[in-house]
């Protein structure tokens, strides 16, 4: 790893320190859990992928719902991997790995998988691709949840300044109605859809507010590459909070044709 990414994690993770990874909830989590299950062929899925994991919140979520489930965890992030790793020591039917979701076929068999949970993790492959590369992997009627940053409406509706910073931000963001559209051109039935809300978001933002005061009062965002993450996800608060009808994540529950 280069310093750059390097200084780049840790300050990610001083950000984060006992915050989620990204806007959601638990619930909301556990509603599209719930929403997958009620479409799957066998009463309750045996092979469960979380991928993208992070430090494993929602992997733990998944063992719990699924006691009798092979739950695999899979992350890009060395650190990350060797955190889940740790955390899941004790339970025999969490698997951890390194992954990169844009090669899972690496990993798996064809068509071997129930479930893939992909919870803000997906813009480095893109949703579609990662959706067509899933497809292999899952088996007939399996489902994949898919949660990713888009915009509520269209582009020419949006303000100007929210249109200007989201898509520099990300290049590639669309609408919920496209990603719906790459959704069912890439071989999937939509079960079901929904936002995370206004509250959720105001949760996550309140969680990294205080750990940044925290930072900044202690004299510890020092560096130019922890300066401008710490300004980077500032501005993004910001755009959300002046913003909110514009842009956030939607949770897609996808079944697979
Ligand atoms: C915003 S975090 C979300 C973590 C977790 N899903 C959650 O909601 O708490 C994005 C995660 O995706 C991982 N990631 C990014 N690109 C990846 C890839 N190509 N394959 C696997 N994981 C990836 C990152 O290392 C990071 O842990």
């Amino acid at each position: 790893m280069s310093e750059e990414e390097n200084s780049t994690l840790k300050i990610f993770l001083e950000m984060h320190r006992n915050c989620r990874f990204a806007p959601g909830s638990d619930s909301l989590t556990k509603r599209a859990l719930l929403s997958a299950n009620s479409v799957a062929e066998c009463a309750l899925p045996s092979d469960v992928l979380d991928i993208g994991c992070g430090t494993g919140n929602s992997t733990a979520i998944i063992a719990d719902m699924f006691p009798l489930a092979t739950v695999f965890a899979g992350d890009i992030e060395p650190d990350f991997v060797q955190r889940v790793r740790d955390r899941f020591a004790q339970n025999p039917n969490v698997c951890v790995a390194s992954m990169d979701m844009a090669h899972l076929d690496a990993f798996f068999q064809p068509e071997t998988l129930d479930l893939i949970l992909c919870e803000a993790s997906v813009d480095n492959v893109g949703f579609g691709s990662a959706l067509t590369a899933w497809s292999q992997i899952l088996r007939a009627g399996g489902v994949a949840i898919v949660s990713e940053l888009c915009m509520y409406g269209s582009k020419s509706k949006m303000p100007e300044e929210a249109f200007e910073y989201w898509t520099e931000a990300k290049e590639d963001i669309t609408t919920e109605r496209q990603l719906r559209q790459v959704a069912v051109c890439s071989g999937y039935t939509v079960i079901s859809e929904f936002r995370v809300s206004p509250d959720e978001w105001a949760a996550y933002h309140h969680c990294l507010r205080g750990n940044i005061e925290k930072l900044k009062s202690r004299a510890l965002v020092t560096g130019d590459v922890a300066r401008r993450e710490v300004e980077k996800m500032e501005r993004e608060m910001d755009m959300v909070e002046r913003h909110p009808e514009c842009c956030g994540y939607t949770y897609f529950v996808l079944q697979k044709n």
